[in-house]
């Protein structure tokens, strides 16, 4: 079945509540491709929160707690999550391809695993305090490939990366493993002091072959996130019928 613009979507339920989360849930619940649900409402709520997700809306679910620990647990802890009956789930590619392949063994036929490359609230500046070579700190982008790479030997489903790497990424290592990119910014929703940096608007993300748009904050802060999201669902479908094919 052909793709259409909302499945390109993914609504991270970034709430510290079960009903904000629930009231979005059922706003949105048609109209987006995925739901995201990360650290703060698992935390919260636990597994459990992903049967409610599962009951209220067809969407996907995208399982992302970005593992990062010593391979033996990161094998241990994907086995777990994919118990949850989760599409998607991340573990960060920063340590070794030993760990990215101990998440994918984990999670074996059951769940996607995707590589977080460098998270998008880096860029060069954060990559210099951090100690890294200058190369990757003049050109991040240098290092999402290399740990793309990895995560690609690894046998990962795909990686995190920002909107900016998608189409190096898609030229890189092939149409099937997929670009997910968060920091999408609309034109109309750029807020002085956000702190993600790496972004892109959602046309962008889509021109360089972004396979799915993480889209919180524009959405969730909207006064209408309804309205919000058939803006996005817009401005894709345009950029969809413009795309060139990879
Ligand atoms: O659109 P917004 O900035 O609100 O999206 C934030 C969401 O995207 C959070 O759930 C965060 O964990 C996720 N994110 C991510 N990888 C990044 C940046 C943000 O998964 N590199």
């Amino acid at each position: 079945m052909k793709k259409s613009a909302r499945d390109y979507i993914v609504f991270p339920l970034d709430f510290p509540s079960i009903e904000e989360a629930k009231s979005h849930i059922r706003v949105l619940g048609d109209r987006v491709g995925m739901f995201k649900i990360g650290l703060e409402l698992f935390i919260h709520q636990g597994p459990a929160v992903i049967r409610m997700v599962r009951d209220m809306s067809p969407a996907g679910i995208f399982l992302d707690l970005k593992l990062h620990d010593i391979c033996a647990t990161v094998f241990r802890a994907m086995g777990r999550v994919a118990d949850l009956g989760v599409e998607l789930a991340t573990v960060h590619c920063s340590s070794s391809v030993e760990m990215l392949k101990s998440a994918v063994q984990g999670g074996g036929e059951k769940v996607g695993v995707l590589g977080v490359t460098l998270l998008t609230d880096n860029d060069g500046k954060t990559l210099a305090q951090g100690g890294f070579q200058e190369q990757f700190a003049a050109e991040p982008e240098k290092l999402v490939m290399l740990r793309a790479k990895m995560a690609l030997d690894a046998g990962c489903k795909g990686v995190v990366c920002s909107g900016r790497e998608a189409a190096a990424i898609k030229a890189g290592f092939g149409r099937d493993f997929l670009a997910v990119t968060p920091g999408i910014r609309p034109a109309w929703s750029l807020t002085p002091g956000d702190d993600q940096k790496r972004i892109t608007t959602p046309e962008k993300a889509i021109a360089h072959g972004s396979d799915l748009l993480v889209i919180g904050r524009p959405v969730r802060d909207a006064k209408d996130p309804a309205e919000a999201v058939q803006k996005v669902t817009d401005e894709i479908e345009t950029a969809l019928a413009n795309r060139v094919p990879v």
